[in-house]
C-alpha cells in the first residue's frame, strides 16, 4: 500500500489495501486517468497513457479521460474548472507541472500540480489515501500566482472515471421533508443525470452520496464504485455517460448562481469528494464508509465515545416549555435511565410559536424565572447532562434582532424577502454576523453547564442578495455562508471540546460529511413514525454510520401519519442507531415506563455493538414482510439482530434469518421463546439461520447472541 511513481515520474499508482488508482501524463502534458479497480499482478498490466487517433468532431481531449479537465480548447464534457481572466479570456489551459508527496494527519497524500502557464494560475489536485477502507479523499486547491484577478465560474472537487462497461446502474438517496434518504436505483442513460442542491443546504431532496455498479451487484457480491461529498451548501454530482459508454462522475460545489473572485496571491480550496471501490457488494461499501466516518470524520474527541441516551421533549411539548414542566419531564426521563436531557425550541425571547423570537437568544424569564441555571442544576442533580436547542442562522421578522438589523438578512433591493416558517436567513457571508453568532453561542456555553447543542436550520435560502458587497462578490454568498457557518462551529468546538453537537435542519436537511467533520450526530428526520423510519434509516445506512443517526421513540399514534405501533416496536427501531426518547412521559402509563426502562437498559448493553460494530442489512425493506438488520462487534463475539414483521398472513411461513459476519466455528448462544437457550456455530447461523417467532402486525424482536466456549462435538 502506498503511492508508487514510475521511473520517468509520469505515472502514479495510488494503492490502498484492495484497490489501485492510476494516473499518467501524456505527451501534451495532459493528466490522464488510466485505471481504477482491483490490483493487477504486473505493472505492464495497467493501461498505458493513450495517444488516440483524432477524428473531426472527436478530438484528442474528448477521447482521453482527463483527470481534471479545464473548460477551454475543444472540450464539451462537464469541466472541473471554468474561469474568466481579467482580460476576458475564457479559455483555460491546464498542463502538468510537478507533484509532491506528503503526509496529512498520518495519511499518505499525493498532490499533482497543473498550471496555466500564461496566467500563472496553479491547480493542486490532492489525493489523500485512506488505505484500510479503500477510499481516496480528493480535493482541489487553486492558487492565483498571477497579478490579475480571476473569476471562477465552476470549480469541482473531483472528476472520477469508471471502467468502461455497457450498463451502469446508479444508486442514490432522494427524499423530502419527513421522508429523507430513500434509496433509488436507476440505469444511467446516455447523457447526464444530475443530483444537486440549490437550496443553500445539503437538502432533504438528494443526499451527496452515490454508488455505481453494473446492475448485478448485491449486498455481498459485485464491484461497486461509490462516493460522498463533504459539503453542506449547494452541491452537484454530474453522471455523464458518453456515446462510447464511458462514465465520468464530476462533483463538488454547485456552479449554479456561483462565482468567486480570486485575487492575486489568493487560494480557493474545494470541499472533499471521497470515493472508494469494493468487490464485495453494497454491504461492504457501507461498512467501509461507516468505519471511515468513525475513524476520520467525527471529531477525534468524541468519535469513539459512546453516545448517551437522550431525552428531547420537542414532540411532547412543542413550544410550550417552562421550568416546572421541564423539571417534571427530567425526573421521569432520569428514572428511565436517560443520560442527557435536551431543552428544545421555545426557551428564549418571545418564542411561543414559530412566528416570533428567532434571533433573540436570551432566556425567557416568564418561562424560566430562575434563568436556565435552576433547570440545569436540577437536571445535573438527577444525574443527567443538559443540552440546548438553537437556530443561530435565522431570524423572525418579529424579533428584537430583526428590528435592530433588518439588513442582516439575505435580500435584494426592490424585492420582498420570501418567508418560510415565518423566518429569514441571516447573511453569514458578513463577518460581523459570524462574530455575533459565535459570541452569543460562546457565552451560552461559557455561562451554563451545557454539554450538548442541537443546531437547527429550518428553511432553505431565497433572494440570496448581499447589497452592500462589491459586485464581483455577489454570487459568493452560497459558499461564504457555509464557510462562515463552519468557522463558527470550528471555533466553538475548539473552545468547548467536550460539547456534543447535533446537526438538524427540519430533520435531515443538512446531513453530509462537511457538517459531520464538525458535529457528532444528526437529527435524521422529523418523521419519527417507527415503520416509516425503517426505510429512512435503511437509506441512511448506505451513506452514514448508525452512530451518527439519532433515532427516536415518540408517542403513538404518530403525529404525522396517525399509525399506532407498540412501544416495544418503537424502541426496537430506535435502538438501531443512537437512541433518543421524545414522547410525552407525563402520559406514559406505569407499564409503559417500566417497559421503557427495560429497553433503555437493554440498549445500554448493546449500544457499543450498534454504534461501533459492523452493520449488515440482512433483509431490506423492499424485500417483503420481514426486515432484519444485524450488528456484529469488532471481535465478532457479540451480535445483535433486529427483526421486524410488517403483517402476518395466515399460512405464510417466516423463513429463518441467515446471519452474516460471524466466525464459522465459533459457538454463539441466544435465547428463543420456543427452545430457551440455543447454541449454534457461526457457520450454522450463516447457512441455516435462526428462526424468529413473530406474529400479527408490526411485531418485532431484538435477539442478542454471544460467543460461548467451544464444545467438543465437531463433526468436520
Ligand atoms: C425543527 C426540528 C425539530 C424541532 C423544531 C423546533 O422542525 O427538526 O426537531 O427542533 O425545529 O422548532
Amino acid at each position: 500500500m502506498s503511492i508508487k511513481i514510475n521511473n520517468d515520474k509520469k505515472k502514479w499508482f495510488i494503492e490502498t489495501k484492495n484497490m489501485v488508482y492510476v494516473i499518467g501524463v501524456d505527451e501534451k502534458k495532459n493528466l490522464q486517468h488510466l485505471y481504477w479497480g482491483e490490483k493487477l499482478p504486473y505493472v505492464s498490466d495497467y493501461p498505458r497513457v493513450l495517444l488516440p487517433q483524432e477524428f473531426p468532431f472527436d478530438n484528442f481531449e474528448q477521447i482521453i479521460k482527463e483527470e481534471f479537465s479545464p473548460w477551454g480548447g475543444i472540450r464539451y464534457k462537464e469541466p472541473g474548472l471554468k474561469v474568466i481572466y481579467e482580460d476576458q479570456v475564457r479559455d483555460l489551459i491546464l498542463k502538468y507541472k510537478t507533484y509532491k508527496l506528503i503526509d496529512i494527519d498520518k495519511c499518505k497524500t499525493l498532490i499533482i500540480y497543473l498550471t496555466d502557464p500564461i496566467y500563472n494560475l496553479e491547480v493542486g489536485l490532492t489525493y489523500r489515501l485512506i488505505e484500510e477502507y479503500d477510499l481516496i479523499e480528493r480535493w482541489v486547491n487553486i492558487e492565483n500566482k498571477g497579478n490579475q484577478s480571476v473569476k471562477i465560474e465552476q470549480i469541482l472537487s473531483a472528476q472520477w472515471h469508471l471502467p468502461d462497461i455497457q450498463d451502469y446502474r446508479l444508486s442514490y438517496l432522494y427524499g423530502r421533508w419527513a421522508s429523507e434518504t430513500k434509496l433509488s436505483r436507476t440505469e444511467l442513460p446516455y447523457g447526464k443525470k444530475i443530483l444537486e442542491s440549490r437550496r443553500g443546504i445539503t437538502s432533504h431532496h438528494f443526499n451527496p452520496w452515490f454508488a455505481v455498479d453494473n446492475g448485478q451487484a448485491d449486498e455481498d457480491f459485485g464491484k461497486i464504485y461509490y462516493g460522498i461529498l463533504a459539503w453542506s451548501g449547494n452541491w452537484k454530482i454530474v453522471f455523464e455517460k458518453d456515446s462510447c459508454s464511458r462514465l465520468q462522475i464530476a462533483g463538488g460545489i454547485n456552479d449554479f448562481d456561483f462565482s468567486w473572485q480570486l485575487k492575486p496571491n489568493e487560494c480557493f480550496v474545494t470541499p472533499k469528494f471521497i470515493a472508494g471501490y469494493t468487490n464485495n457488494g453494497f454491504g461492504d461499501a457501507s461498512r467501509k464508509l461507516h468505519h471511515y466516518q468513525l475513524d476520520y470524520i467525527l471529531s477525534r474527541n468524541a468519535n469513539h465515545k459512546i453516545r448517551p441516551v437522550l431525552y428531547n421533549s420537542w414532540e411532547a411539548t412543542l413550544f410550550n416549555v417552562n421550568e416546572e414542566g421541564q423539571k417534571k419531564l427530567a425526573e421521569k426521563a432520569a428514572s428511565l435511565g436517560v443520560e442527557l436531557f435536551v431543552l428544545d425550541d421555545g426557551w428564549f425571547g418571545e418564542r411561543n410559536d414559530d412566528k416570533a423570537g428567532l434571533g433573540d437568544w436570551y432566556v425567557n424569564k416568564r418561562k424560566f424565572p430562575h434563568d436556565l441555571t435552576s433547570l440545569i442544576s436540577y437536571v445535573n442533580e438527577l444525574g443527567m447532562d443538559f443540552g440546548l436547542w438553537v437556530e443561530p442562522e435565522m431570524v423572525n421578522k418579529n424579533s428584537k434582532l430583526y428590528n435592530l438589523h433588518p439588513d442582516w438578512v439575505y435580500h435584494f433591493p426592490n424585492r420582498a424577502c420570501s418567508e418560510s416558517r415565518n423566518q429569514l436567513v441571516l447573511n453569514l457571508a458578513k463577518k460581523e454576523i459570524v462574530e455575533y453568532i459565535y459570541d452569543f453561542m460562546n457565552k451560552l456555553l461559557d455561562n451554563y453547564n451545557i454539554k450538548f447543542i442541537k443546531w437547527d436550520m429550518n428553511r432553505p435560502f431565497s433572494e440570496p442578495g448581499w447589497p452592500d458587497a462589491p459586485k464581483s462578490q455577489q454570487q459568493e454568498i452560497w459558499v461564504r455562508h457555509v464557510q462562515g457557518f463552519y468557522q463558527i462551529l470550528d471555533k466553538l468546538r475548539s473552545k468547548h471540546p467536550d460539547v456534543i453537537f447535533e446537526s438538524c435542519s427540519g430533520g435531515g436537511g443538512r446531513v453530509d460529511l462537511g457538517i459531520l467533520l464538525r458535529t457528532d450526530q444528526v437529527w435524521t428526520s422529523d418523521n419519527t413514525d417507527a415503520f416509516d423510519r425503517l426505510k429512512i434509516q435503511e437509506g441512511f445506512s448506505y451513506a452514514y454510520a448508525p452512530k451518527i443517526m439519532m433515532s427516536w421513540v415518540t408517542d403513538s399514534p404518530n403525529w404525522l401519519n396517525q399509525r399506532e405501533v407498540s412501544l416495544d416496536y418503537r424502541f426496537n427501531v430506535a435502538m438501531m442507531g443512537s437512541l433518543g426518547i421524545g414522547g410525552n412521559l407525563n402520559k406514559w402509563s406505569d407499564a409503559e415506563m417500566m417497559l421503557a426502562k427495560g429497553k433503555i437498559s437493554q440498549y445500554k448493553e448493546i449500544r457499543k455493538i450498534v454504534q461501533h460494530g459492523d452493520q449488515y442489512r440482512l433483509l431490506p425493506t423492499c424485500k417483503g414482510n420481514l426486515v432484519a438488520v444485524e450488528y456484529v462487534n469488532e471481535d465478532k463475539d457479540k451480535v445483535v439482530l433486529f427483526v421486524f414483521l410488517h403483517s402476518q398472513q395466515f399460512g405464510e411461513k417466516l423463513l429463518p434469518i441467515k446471519l452474516k459476519g460471524l466466525i464459522n466455528d465459533t459457538l454463539y448462544q441466544y435465547y428463543d421463546e420456543e427452545n430457551g437457550k440455543v447454541i449454534l456455530s457461526g457457520k450454522a447461523l450463516k447457512e441455516i439461520g435462526l428462526k424468529v417467532d413473530l406474529k400479527g402486525d408490526f411485531d418485532s424482536k431484538v435477539i442478542i447472541l454471544e460467543k460461548k466456549n467451544n464444545r467438543n462435538d465437531k463433526v468436520i
